[in-house]
């Protein structure tokens, strides 16, 4: 008899619960457990929340032993940067994503545009600093708009777009004497501002081998018509048409495969690459590297994706990547998140959502924060729930995600209502 795997996923987001929802389908997967989940992961067959300090890198390993966990997938980028892959790995834990000094290239702004400029990645022009004079001088020469950025992890506020030389000296001070982001800040990237349209290209690699997700681009800010603050993304769709045939061909060739060769000479670089790409007038260039999937866009690449998920995943940790391939639904699917009123920056928890589940054909909620209390799901986040959907075209796939949007509510509930309408506008 086929010993079925046992998984482990580390986590409690959108993505995550998507991950343990395709996992636990797979015809090899026993159990999927999720440490330490949300009210989504807790409710899906198939799928256990687990309650594991996950920075405490021993423990994990303790729960793996005693589980006989076969194949652990972390899914934020933090535990990544911390070296979750190296301690695991080391206790002979197959676990994938890149171990830290590969997870350096989301970890490290200024590693990541060395690395660029070393491996001629296109990317936009910068200058780094860690001493704050200097980095005032240099704003004094800068046409604007330019975009400061901390060096390392900012949980998505290391990012700041400026207008003129006033907001770029308050944000550099802030960032570099403030210590508003305390070691993230020490260094800062002062980079060229691009002008054209996101998308998010995600590849699975073994280090040698890579095999391209589907297309997908989200929306980051919070408001629609892309107005507002940023946010960890608001929806998200696959594919995503701004990505052409030509494009994706420059994306392989221009970003990820040098990024991967020159990788393999530092750290071989095993996980799911995100590279985060300007496109503007049939060019290319890297805004970011991200060192695991997107979130929001995981939730309609896993409704995309048909081959099983561990397969893939534990043939990337033993480096067999090139026996296989992926097979996907060709239709389009979208994610519309709902979030709690006044995300990204104040809002309320607790609040008793109304209307799960959804049983639509080929629609499925994702959770994100959300909680069990008094038997009933509560948010317990900003971004709640992220809403999917399948369809012939992204019309019906939109229709489809919305309608369910419209049968769910709580107090306070936000959402965008025009997801998906860089696409559909083409
Ligand atoms: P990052 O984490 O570096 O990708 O930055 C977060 C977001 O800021 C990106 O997804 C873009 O929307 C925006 N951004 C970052 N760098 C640039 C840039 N050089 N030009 C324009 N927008 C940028
Ligand atoms: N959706 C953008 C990210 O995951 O960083």
């Amino acid at each position: 008899m086929m010993t079925k795997n046992r998984v482990l996923i580390i986590g409690s987001g959108g993505r995550e619960h998507a991950l343990a929802w395709r996992m636990a389908q797979s015809s090899t997967v026993d159990t999927v457990f999720v440490a330490p989940g949300n009210a989504g992961t807790q409710q899906e067959s198939g799928v256990e929340n687990v309650v594991i300090d996950t920075t405490d890198f021993q423990a994990v390993i303790d729960f793996c032993h005693i589980q006989q966990v076969s194949l652990v997938v972390v899914g934020p980028e933090q535990p990544l940067v911390d070296g979750m892959v190296d301690a695991l790995s080391a206790a002979e834990i197959p676990c994938f994503g890149p171990k830290a000094a590969a997870a350096r290239l989301e970890g490290s702004k200024t590693f990541t545009k060395r690395f660029m400029q070393k491996n001629a990645i296109p990317t936009a022009d910068y200058a780094e600093f860690s001493d704050l004079d200097k980095a005032l001088k240099y704003l004094q020469s800068c046409e604007y708009p330019q975009v400061i950025k901390a060096d390392g992890l900012a949980a998505g506020k290391g990012v700041v777009i400026v207008k003129d030389q006033q907001q770029g000296e308050a944000v550099a001070t802030d960032m570099l004497s403030d210590n508003k982001f305390g070691e993230a800040g020490r260094r800062i990237v002062i980079e060229e501002f691009l002008h054209g349209e996101e998308a998010s290209y995600i590849v699975i690699s073994d280090g040698k081998t890579f095999i391209p997700m589907v297309t997908s681009q989200d929306h980051k800010a919070r408001d629609d018509g892309d107005q507002g603050p940023n946010t960890g993304g608001m929806g998200a769709y696959s594919p995503a048409p701004v990505v052409t045939p030509e494009i994706e061909e420059k994306i392989i060739e221009q970003v990820i495969k040098p990024t991967l060769k020159g990788m393999a000479k530092e750290q071989p670089f095993v996980g799911f690459l995100y590279a985060g790409v300007m496109i503007n007038q049939g060019e290319v260039k890297v805004l970011e590297f991200n060192v695991r999937m997107g979130d929001p866009e995981t939730q309609p690449i896993m409704m995309r994706l048909k081959s099983d998920l561990d397969s893939l995943c534990l043939a990337a940790v033993n480096g067999e990547l090139a026996e296989h391939s992926i097979q996907w639904d060709k239709r389009p699917a979208l994610g519309v998140v709902m979030a709690a009123g006044g995300y990204p920056e104040n809002y309320a928890k607790g609040a008793v959502i109304e209307g799960l589940p959804v049983s639509q054909t080929d629609v499925k909620v994702f959770h994100a924060g959300t909680a069990v209390s008094n038997e009933q799901v509560v948010t317990s986040g900003g971004r709640v729930l992220c809403v999917c959907a399948l369809g012939d075209n992204l019309t019906e796939a939109q229709q489809k995600a919305y309608a369910g949007v419209q049968s769910i509510t709580w107090q306070d509930v936000y959402y965008r209502t025009d997801i998906g309408h860089r696409a559909l506008s083409r």
